[in-house]
């Protein structure tokens, strides 16, 4: 038989609940705070990766899905959104009636890591992204968003990392620092931190290997070396955020792995075992709209690791939901015909039914609508249906009370108290 491919994964119907619960919620907030909806392409030419990103992450340099089309031409299924949206919003000239452009998008993405718990090849992202907006008090709106998010969804085990990793005026110097420190840890960093020192030493600030973690206990800290405007810009996010209650750790190491991050970045980290412990993570990116083209418009955003969202959830008590709301049971060729009818009015009236028309006994319809974890079953035989009645059954409290079979959807609704 032929077997999915490493690292990918089917979400499976039994599992579908809390993805949509989740997208749902999310769905709901981000537009309340006026952002739309886009769902850019999945495949996008090599090059925007390269550019964006940067050939000297470890997405662009070994995690992409990179081929040659039949015409020769490179490329890429998408390792992240970002880049996409914001080659759609200069594509699509998004600026021209306003600047503010707020998108979300919600799909998945594809990198090549070593798959692991947390970790696939194909995973989701839900992505928030906000356009034109230079002022500080965006980046702590987006985060109070995606703090919000974690707190609908009644999550509480994760905290906010901020940092500021400053902007082409004042990161240069810091580099030149952070380098100097490097070389004098040089003997005890891994090879590939060696070869990234001179080149790129911020990123090897984000090296996971323990040995290096352990021999960068004391680097220096970008927020020591921000020019006068970035410094207020962070300033200012840490005051909204406090402002809007927003608990916030100040992570200086948090240097995260992609090229076109300026000034705020977050992440939203979580403790729980088992999980990795990154959820979350956003950035301002204000040189990269013009950069890939577009206009000097500053931008910034977050994605959230879908994947990693729902496993957290699914820790919760009560998280795993949930069976049809009403489960109906006829008992007899003449009810199972009526009970069919019932079901499709119940069903168009929002009301998630499930019907069996296996013609068993009572006993083994009961033992099949508990293995569904319905809610309810509507038990209705010669009997109840000659007086123009049945049977509601709370699979919970085992109550059972007898109902009219006119207005059944408008019953069963205030029953179940939909
Ligand atoms: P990122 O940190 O690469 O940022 O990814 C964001 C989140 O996606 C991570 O925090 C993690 O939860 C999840 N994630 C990443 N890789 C995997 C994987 N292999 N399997 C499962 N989950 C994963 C970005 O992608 C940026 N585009 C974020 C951003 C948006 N910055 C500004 N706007």
């Amino acid at each position: 038989m032929i077997q999915l491919i490493r690292g990918f994964k089917d979400i499976l119907p039994d599992d579908i609940h809390q993805w949509q619960h989740i997208e749902q919620t999310a769905r709901n907030l981000f537009e309340s705070f006026g952002f739309t909806e886009i769902r850019p392409a999945l495949l996008e030419k090599t090059d925007l990766f390269k550019r964006s990103i940067g050939e000297d992450t470890d997405i662009v340099g070994k995690e992409m899905y990179t081929f040659a089309d039949r015409k020769g031409d490179s490329v890429t299924l998408r390792p992240e959104a970002t880049a996409s949206v914001v080659r759609s919003y200069i594509q699509h000239k998004m600026y021209a009636q306003d600047p503010v452009r707020k998108l979300y998008t919600i799909g998945p993405m594809f990198r090549r890591e070593r798959p692991q718990k947390g970790r696939y090849r194909q995973f989701y992202q839900i992505n928030a992204e906000a356009f034109g907006i230079e002022s500080p008090l965006m980046d702590a709106q987006l985060i109070f968003m995606l703090v919000k998010l974690f707190e609908q969804l009644s999550i509480d085990d994760t905290t906010a990392h901020i940092n500021s990793l400053g902007c082409p005026e004042c990161r240069p110097g810091f580099k030149k620092i952070l380098a100097g420190y490097l070389e004098s840890k040089k003997e005890a960093l891994c090879e590939n931190c060696r070869s990234r020192m001179t080149r790129n030493p911020l990123r090897v600030l984000d090296c996971k290997v323990p040995s290096c973690r352990k021999a960068l206990d004391a680097p220096p800290e970008m927020t020591s070396y921000l020019c006068g405007e970035c410094d207020r810009h962070f300033t200012r996010v840490k005051t909204a955020l406090n402002d809007y209650n927003i608990p916030f750790k100040l992570d200086k190491n948090l240097v995260r792995g992609l090229d076109y991050y300026s000034r705020t970045t977050f992440e939203i980290q979580t403790l729980s075992s088992g999980a990795q412990s990154a959820i979350a993570g956003g950035d301002r990116y204000d040189g990269l709209v013009e950069m890939l083209g577009g206009p000097p418009h500053p931008a910034g955003g977050f994605a959230i690791g879908f994947d990693r969202l729902v496993e957290l959830f699914n820790q919760q008590p009560g998280a795993k939901v949930k069976g049809p709301d009403v489960f109906l049971a006829p008992l007899g060729e003449t009810c199972e015909a009526m009970a069919g009818k019932w079901a499709a009015e119940l069903s168009l009236s929002g009301i998630r039914t499930e019907i069996d028309f296996s013609g068993k006994s009572l006993k083994s319809l009961m033992k099949r609508a508990n293995r569904l974890q319905a809610g309810h079953v509507l038990i209705a035989g010669e009997d109840e249906i000659e007086n123009g009645s049945a049977i509601l059954r709370n699979l919970h409290t085992k109550e059972q009370v007898d109902i009219p079979l006119a207005d059944l959807s408008e019953t069963i609704k205030m029953k179940i108290k939909l």
